[in-house]
């Protein structure tokens, strides 16, 4: 796709450029689209922020980020002297008028300096606090008028709830017009993520048995080794449904279950997807622990170090009633998915950092072999390995050679780091170049967001309403706690221990 275009000139209008998002994940994106000659010719990179920090140490602070956080770690000195040079400091109070009108000058002087109109991306890479008040900020100085070159990129959390939701997205919709507004889903620019489309859509053979005739069940998992590190004043509001189901999950999942686009268009998209989430069925309140499970971890072992609880984390209170462990059980009513189960499972401090999805397929309708060959019998199964592995496994039965006739469970397997040589670009490298180009299609729209909280606000509300009693209530290093295994198992069905390596994953 990126051959194909480059984006027109563009101002790229950094909020929060001192902070860590800015200096961890933004910078270095930028840096590697300049690098494979993706940005424009000329680019400008204005990093705003409440204190002065001047050009040269701005640079230098983001020649740091860079070197540590860019998938290619130290960049040239040539080719950072070249791209550093574009990089300008401006002071800014996000609650002064006086600061925007300096901005709108500032921009014009710069399109001015090129001979015409260059695309301006405004990026909040600021607390959501501050989302308000610079959307409001960028409106009253005339900065958001432009529908067609001017665009607003913001950061999750959008809200706490439904209603604070709403709140921010009034605000933002006060000044900028939807199409204008990209919503970042960091999961949505994975390549693996982007290729359950193409391997749904870009092959006949999947779509015949992508329904309730042929699948069981589907298992989302996303599972980190990773505890809340620095993170904890934040987490300790979020905790795993907001942080990871709200958005991350419910997005593979739509991915998952929507109906084939007509076009691989924006809204289009968008319009299948939110199909799905309108299509969850209902979590009732006085049913949520038949649908959801949660869990917080307390000490344990991983990989050969011990690690504190949760409750021991920098910045948690020590009796938080914070899940970092959040499994679900949702039903797509329609046409295709009626009584299917999708499980969800996100967790922190698990035995391993994976993220896959697996398609449980139906068992045959009669079994022919001898019951002796088929002890070893497992189900067929797809599993979309998101990472680290990042590929395609479909598991099926063999025959072992010889005699007497016995049947095992075998792989097939497609990988995209054997199937194509090239670096894998980050996540953020293909969000901001989409938004450079203005394409939407793997940002967020409001209405998904929106049917995103609607969805977990009674599961939200019953856990707020009813502090766990067992917390701590899994080992860090395990794999969650027992009323995720029970949620499934209400079912007939267990986890599966996910895809590690190149071993089978086994029932457990
Ligand atoms: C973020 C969450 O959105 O996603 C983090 O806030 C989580 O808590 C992260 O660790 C996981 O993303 P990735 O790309 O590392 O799988």
């Amino acid at each position: 796709m990126k051959a194909a275009m480059t984006p027109s000139d563009t101002l790229f209008i950094l909020f929060g450029a001192g902070g860590d998002l800015s200096w961890r994940l933004v910078v270095p994106a930028l840096f590697n689209l300049f690098l494979d000659g993706h940005l424009p010719q000329r680019f400008k990179l204005l990093g705003v922020d409440r204190a002065d920090a001047g050009d040269a140490a701005l640079a230098a602070r983001y020649l740091k980020g860079v070197t540590e956080n860019s998938r290619r770690g130290a960049p040239p000195a040539d080719a950072w002297q070249s791209f550093s040079s574009n990089i300008h400091a401006i002071k800014l109070d996000a609650t002064e008028a006086e600061g925007f009108k300096q901005l709108a000058k500032a921009l014009d002087a710069h399109e001015a300096e090129w001979g015409g109109k260059a695309e301006r991306v405004f990026y909040l890479a600021t607390p959501p606090s501050l989302f308000e008040p610079i959307a409001l900020g960028l409106g009253a100085a005339g900065l958001a008028q432009d529908r067609e070159h001017v665009r607003l990129v913001v950061e999750k959390p959008l809200g706490n709830d439904l209603q604070s939701f709403r709140e921010i997205n009034a605000a933002l919709c006060r000044v900028f017009e939807e199409r204008q507004l990209f919503r970042i889903d960091h999961f949505l620019g994975k390549e693996t993520v982007q290729n359950i489309l193409a391997m749904r859509f870009a092959n006949p053979i999947f779509e015949p048995i992508w329904n309730r005739r042929y699948v069981d069940h589907v298992v989302i998992t996303a599972a980190e080794t990773l505890g809340v590190e620095q993170r904890g004043g934040y987490y300790e509001h979020a905790g795993a449904l907001r942080d990871m189901v709200q958005n991350h999950l419910f997005q593979l999942l739509c991915l998952v279950a929507m109906e084939p686009p007509v076009a691989y268009d924006a809204d289009d998209i968008r319009d299948k997807k939110v199909d799905v989430l309108h299509a969850l069925r209902p979590i009732p309140h006085d049913e949520v622990e038949t649908y959801a499970a949660r869990g917080q971890y307390a000490e344990g072992w991983i990989q050969g170090e011990q690690r504190p609880a949760y409750r021991a984390e920098p910045h948690v209170d020590a009796h938080s009633n914070t899940e970092t462990y959040a499994a679900l059980k949702l039903y797509v009513d329609n046409w295709r998915w009626q009584g299917v189960p999708f499980y969800l499972r996100t967790g922190k401090r698990l035995a391993a950092s994976v993220s896959e999805i697996s398609i449980r397929f139906r068992d045959v309708p009669h079994r022919a072999f001898p019951v002796a060959a088929g002890l070893n019998a497992q189900p067929t199964r797809l599993v979309i390995q998101l990472n680290p592995e990042q590929g395609i496994v479909l598991k099926f039965m063999a025959k072992e050679p010889g005699s007497p006739l016995r049947l095992s469970p075998v792989d097939m397997r497609f990988s995209y780091k054997e199937a194509f040589q090239a670096d894998t670009p980050a996540a953020y490298e293909t969000l901001l170049w989409d938004v450079m180009v203005g394409d939407a299609t793997l940002f967020m729209r409001a209405d998904q967001v929106e049917a995103a909280w609607q969805l977990l606000m009674p599961v939200l509300d019953v856990w707020a309403a009813n502090p766990a009693v067992n917390f701590p209530n899994y080992a860090a290093g395990s794999w969650g706690p027992e009323a995720a295994d029970l949620l499934v198992a209400r079912d007939g069905h267990s986890w599966l221990t996910p895809t590690l390596s190149k071993d089978s994953a086994h029932e457990r």
